[in-house]
């Protein structure tokens, strides 16, 4: 994998460092031994440029627009596959075969119900507590409900876990729903498949039957297979970080639900929408909120635009742009808010301001108007990008167990205060 160095001059002394190269062609210069021999550290606040691992799981290329799971373009696993075939691929790097995948849906299919006295956790919770707080404090809780599973714990044992918060996720994140609205927990239904169950279980009561539509589960399985990975970010990045104190997989999942609900990660799906209505109220027109969004004295961001890594269109967001069309068309209803956006990314695309930034429609952008259309309530679309993410997180969280340059994450720092000085007793303040 070494084949070249990269030369550097710090003071009068000249250092070789390796040279790493991806499987795509990808360089990075391998600092480890930089502060052994120069005594010099990086500085990169962001991380912006400092590869954290290597990784066999997912490559996106944010300058040509490309996203791959296991080599796989992310257009083709949107049209033909399913979440949980998604999910297999993410965990073990081939597609299953078809007994796999049959055993896979099964596992997880049985799985599902949480233990009782778990869900008493919910009542000591406001009602109006956001559900991603609810999500990550009762699957961080998990961790109490299986004991037996550590960081070292055999292979099979970790695989367990994995497959348990697959299954629970899901009940967990609707218990989290029906709790806010005081509704009566769900049981889940073996006969329904991953999507068509998470819908049984938010939007069914005891009450009556509560049929689910395929439409809305496909679009929501398309919705989940979108989000399943996305390498390095925000939350994956916490997840290892997290697990590489060899916490367990509880405790780093629910980790990296905390980190995903920020608003400029994973909540920013919901700010969009916040940010469409606002425009559709009346509040301010689109180009008015465009002129708003491009001073940044005002610290408002255009919400779902922009991304760290792609500097060209966000592939997720091609195609949930479209299935934005299929779904309203499908579900034979319409929705101002979609005009709306489409009215902003066409002011942006244009605008020197976004232009020259590079700044394009991400992931969030799209995906908030077709939550609406199935019913998904705002508060609660942050929480299916976490269900999305979830396969990710545990296949990034299992490579990291297994990678050989494996270390707890510490990075360093630059001190900028004050220089040693003696204790000033209190009465000489
Ligand atoms: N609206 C207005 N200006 C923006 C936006 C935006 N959405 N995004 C970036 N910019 C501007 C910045 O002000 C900065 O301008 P400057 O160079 O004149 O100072 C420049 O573009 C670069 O922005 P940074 O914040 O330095 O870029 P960074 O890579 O650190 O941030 C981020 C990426 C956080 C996604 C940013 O684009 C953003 O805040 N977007 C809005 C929130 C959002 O949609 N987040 C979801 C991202 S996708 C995901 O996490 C699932």
């Amino acid at each position: 994998m070494t084949s070249e160095t990269a030369k550097l001059t710090i003071g009068d002394q000249e250092i070789e460092l390796p040279v790493l190269k991806g499987a795509e062609g990808e360089i990075a210069i391998d600092i480890r031994a930089l502060r052994a021999q120069t005594g010099a550290i990086t500085f990169d606040p962001g991380y912006a440029n400092t590869g954290s691992c290597r990784s066999t799981i997912t490559f996106l290329d944010g300058e040509k627009g490309i996203l791959r799971y296991c080599g796989y373009p992310i257009e083709q696993l949107a049209e033909k596959s399913t979440f949980l075939e998604v999910a297999w691929l993410l965990m073990n790097r081939e597609l299953p075969s078809a007994n796999q995948l049959e055993q896979w849906e099964n596992e997880i299919t049985y799985h599902t119900m949480v233990h009782e006295d778990l869900k008493r956790l919910y009542a000591s919770m406001p009602k109006e507590g956001h559900p991603m707080a609810v999500c990550a404090a009762i699957v961080g809780a998990l961790s109490t409900f299986y004991q037996d599973v550590k960081f070292d714990s055999p292979e099979i044992e970790r695989r367990i876990a994995a497959v348990r918060l697959m299954a629970k996720v899901p009940t967990i994140a609707a218990y989290s729903f029906k709790h806010s609205i005081g509704q009566p927990f769900m049981y889940p239904r073996n006969d329904l498949n991953y999507a068509s169950n998470l819908l049984h279980m938010m939007f069914a009561t005891p009450c009556e039957e509560y049929e689910v539509d395929p439409v809305i589960a496909r679009a929501l399985d398309l919705l989940l297979i979108l989000h399943a990975d996305h390498e390095q970010n925000c939350s994956t990045s916490t997840v290892r970080m997290v697990g590489s104190s060899q916490a367990n997989l509880f405790a780093s999942v629910s980790a990296g639900i905390s980190a995903l609900w920020g608003p400029l990660h994973g909540g920013a799906n919901q700010k969009v929408i916040e940010m469409l209505i606002s425009i559709q109220d009346g509040e301010r027109s689109a180009k008015q909120f465009m002129e708003l969004a491009k001073d940044k004295d005002s610290g408002v961001r255009l919400m779902g635009f922009g991304h760290r890594v792609y500097k060209n269109h966000d592939p997720r967001a091609r195609i949930l742009k479209q299935a934005c069309h299929d779904v309203l068309q499908r579900l034979g209803t319409s929705d101002p808010l979609l005009e709306i956006a489409q009215e902003l990314e066409s002011i942006a695309l244009e605008d020197d301001y976004f232009v020259e930034r590079k700044l394009y429609p991400n992931v969030d952008f799209y995906s908030g108007i077709i939550y609406k259309a199935l019913g998904i309530p705002t508060d609660m679309f942050t929480v299916f990008f976490a269900l999305g993410r979830l396969p990710g997180w545990i296949a990034q969280w299992l490579e990291f167990h297994g990678d050989e340059d494996k270390k707890i994450c510490r990075p360093r720092q630059i001190y900028i205060g004050a220089n040693e000085r003696d204790y000033v007793p209190l009465e000489k303040r």
